[in-house]
């Protein structure tokens, strides 16, 4: 029988992140529809979307769980529509403020990088009013590269390139 250890992608001191499977889909739901959560995501979706993403395509979304097995958030490793490599991220807000998202992000963009060789750099876009997404990707060694209006709300864009991910900046 596997075993969260054994479907792990990585790990880190604290935390395991693996492939989305059917039943992450409840806590998944969760995050879709909490409004603490998708405060700078656009607020909740709706009952309709949601049904959607039941069955559409989690290709790219891994699940952060506690090395104990209790789920803490979930990151995302998809492409921007410039083409550039994307990394998103939500964790559960019981656990905000422990750094287990910037753990998981450094894990996710090491991940990143061994997955697709030939990506020069990787980017996160937030809302300049997400402060903890912002102290986030400045904690990750991200540095601003755009801003932008969109979704009627400021816009910023970071970036990491592949050395300075490799040295851990
Ligand atoms: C954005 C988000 C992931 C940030 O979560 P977070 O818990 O604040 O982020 P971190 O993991 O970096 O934690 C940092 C905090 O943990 C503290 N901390 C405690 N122990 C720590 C440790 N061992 N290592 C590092 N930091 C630690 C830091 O001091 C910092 O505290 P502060 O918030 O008082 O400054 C979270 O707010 C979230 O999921 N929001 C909703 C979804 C969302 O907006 N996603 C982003 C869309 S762009």
């Amino acid at each position: 029988m596997s075993t969260e250890r054994d479907e792990a992608l990585a790990r880190t001191e604290r935390l395991v992140l693996r492939e989305v499977r059917s039943h992450d889909l409840s806590v998944l739901e969760r995050m879709w529809q909490d409004p603490v959560m998708r405060r700078h995501l656009g607020g909740p979706v709706s009952d309709e979307v949601v049904a959607e993403r039941r069955v559409g395509d989690h290709t790219g979304g891994l699940m952060v769980t506690r090395s104990s097995g209790e789920f803490v958030g979930w990151c995302h490793l998809g492409r921007y529509r410039t083409g550039d490599l994307e990394l998103s991220y939500v964790f559960l807000p019981e656990w905000w403020g422990r750094g287990y998202a910037r753990e998981a992000s450094a894990a996710a963009i090491g991940l990143a990088f061994d997955r697709f060789p030939d990506a020069p750099r990787l980017i996160a876009v937030a809302q300049e009013a997400n402060v903890r997404s912002v102290r986030l990707l400045e904690a990750l060694g991200m540095v601003r590269v755009d801003t932008f209006e969109e979704f009627a709300a400021r816009q910023v864009m970071y970036a990491i390139d592949r050395p300075q991910a490799a040295s851990g900046a």
